[in-house]
């Protein structure tokens, strides 16, 4: 089966730059890409394509090439399903914030309005691909509903999960460390998985390509994801260690790194990771696990979520004791407010906790980040319910320039490495800051020999400088 119309559900951070280089590398493949937000396919069609609501670094470029030719965005999600021969769906899966699994299992309700959704309109039979990070068996559940609502067509489910990250979507996508493909271990499920391996394979060596069956697909995407996140939260546990005995997190790091068991990356100790995948697919493992009586496997897991908030909560709390246990009415800085460099996403940023912590001890909050907007930090912020919105409002502000957001500041904290921090002119910050001026890095991007000399008092997370 040749695929030369496909349609992608939902025109998120995954959906579109996903479908960006599926339609620059396959021109021959028709690619709408369709949300029911229609804002934000506004946006994805504004004629100035740095307009696009995503910010990954090249991906704009990459829209102006394919968008118009091969690559289309519409709120008209009915057509482009009735068009194409193969769905992604690429909903937002948020962990459900009500009833049963709350605070923990995924919310799956867009899922299943998506796929009712394409059981009423297909009129021939279809490949539906899950890409949104989900649940283990969700495939079942989506081919449960397709078969008994549908019109009598057949239908496919392959799992095709997204290993891309945040703000480097581009590269990681035009060269994945693998692609992986789960389906039904039937010769029709091999007709579907085929298909697909065809339509990466335009760009991707095949043997990055593996099929599995749908479950371990499922499956592979959260434990990646937690492996990941408990580096993340291994390397954290130590740099507290690190902090009481004047070790230094980096150069253990650089130590451990250099074991090519262990390997180098994701041993950044930080102020505690974020984004929209690590906490909600650990939630997701612990519930899951929970669910079949598994309490010791979900305890384990669990433990790298409460490590992570431990991190959080004791990057606040320094400051707080730092500036002589108070912070009531005095100014903080916040230098980055998205969870990591190159996107301006901030789902689950440690940047919302911080600064929760921060108001409820009455501290303003002056914010500047690159690439967010005022009303993504106060959504944010109301998002958590902790205040009225009136009071988020009167203790934050988010400026458009950095040494605004300094200005006679008692403090800084550095919440995200955007690299522009690094080139700041530090010395003009410290003269206009209230003495004694502290930085506190929770990034580990400056240096603290340099930062001493401006004047600074600096604290950096792992290493007592
Ligand atoms: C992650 C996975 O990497 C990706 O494969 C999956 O598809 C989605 O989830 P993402 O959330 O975009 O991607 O970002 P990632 O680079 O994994 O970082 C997650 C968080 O961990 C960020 O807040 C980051 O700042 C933090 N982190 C990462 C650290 O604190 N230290 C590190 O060494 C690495
Ligand atoms: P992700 O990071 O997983 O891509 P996002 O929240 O950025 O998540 O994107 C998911 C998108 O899916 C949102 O823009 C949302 O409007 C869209 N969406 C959710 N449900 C539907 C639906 N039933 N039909 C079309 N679009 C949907």
């Amino acid at each position: 089966m040749k695929i030369n119309n496909i349609c992608c559900i939902g025109a998120g951070y995954v959906g579109g730059p996903t479908m960006s280089i599926i339609a620059q590398k396959c021109p021959d493949i028709k690619v709408t890409v369709v949300d029911l937000n229609e804002q934000r396919i506004a946006l994805w069609n504004d004629a100035d394509v740095n307009n696009i609501p995503i910010y990954e670094p090249g991906l704009s470029d990459i829209v102006a090439e394919a968008r118009g030719r091969n690559l289309f965005f519409s709120t008209n999600v009915e057509k482009a399903i009735d068009e194409a021969q193969m769905i992604f769906i690429s909903v937002n899966t948020p962990t459900k914030t009500y009833g049963l699994g709350k605070g923990m299992a995924a919310d799956l309700k867009y899922i299943e309005l998506c796929a009712r959704q394409i059981a009423s309109i297909a009129k021939d039979n279809k490949i539906v691909v899950e890409k949104s990070t989900l649940p283990v068996r969700t495939a079942e559940a989506i081919k449960n509903i397709l078969d008994n609502t549908g019109n009598g067509v057949q239908f496919q489910i392959l799992s095709n999960p997204e290993f891309l990250a945040e703000g480097t979507a581009v590269t990681d996508l035009l060269n994945p460390d693998r692609v992986l493909i789960g389906g039904d271990n039937t010769p029709e499920g091999a007709e579907a998985i085929n298909a697909l391996v065809e339509v990466y394979a335009n760009w991707v060596p095949e043997k990055q390509i593996l099929t599995t069956n749908l479950w371990s697909s499922e499956l592979s995407k959260l434990t990646a994801n937690a492996f990941l996140a408990q580096r993340v939260s291994s390397i954290n546990a130590m740099s507290e260690l690190c902090e009481k005995t004047g070790a230094d997190v980096s150069e253990v790091a650089r130590a451990i790194g250099m074991d090519s068991r262990i390997g180098s990356k994701f041993l950044k100790a930080s102020v505690g990771f974020g984004g929209s995948c690590f906490q909600k697919d650990i939630l997701n493992l612990v519930y899951i696990a929970k669910s079949y009586g598994l309490n010791e496997v979900a305890d384990y897991w669990e433990q790298v979520i409460i490590m992570n908030d431990h991190q959080k909560r004791r990057f606040a709390s320094s400051i707080v004791t730092t500036l002589y246990n108070t912070v009531s009415d005095k100014k903080i800085a916040f230098l980055g407010w998205a969870f990591k460099k190159d996107t301006n996403d901030t789902r689950e940023s440690a940047a919302i906790y911080v600064a929760d912590y921060l108001l409820n001890e009455q501290a303003k909050i002056s914010v500047f980040d690159p690439q967010v907007k005022e009303n993504k930090v106060l959504n944010d912020l109301n998002y958590l319910e902790s205040r009225s919105s009136d009071l988020n409002q009167k203790g934050i502000t988010v400026v458009e320039d950095p040494y605004e957001a300094c200005k006679g500041a008692h403090a800084i904290a550095i919440l995200t490495e955007w690299d522009e921090f690094k080139e700041y002119d530090w010395q003009k910050i410290y003269d206009n800051m209230q003495k004694p001026a502290f930085v506190f890095d929770g990034r580990n991007i400056l240096d603290a020999k340099k930062m001493a000399g401006y004047g600074f008092i600096f604290q950096s997370v792992g290493s007592s400088n």
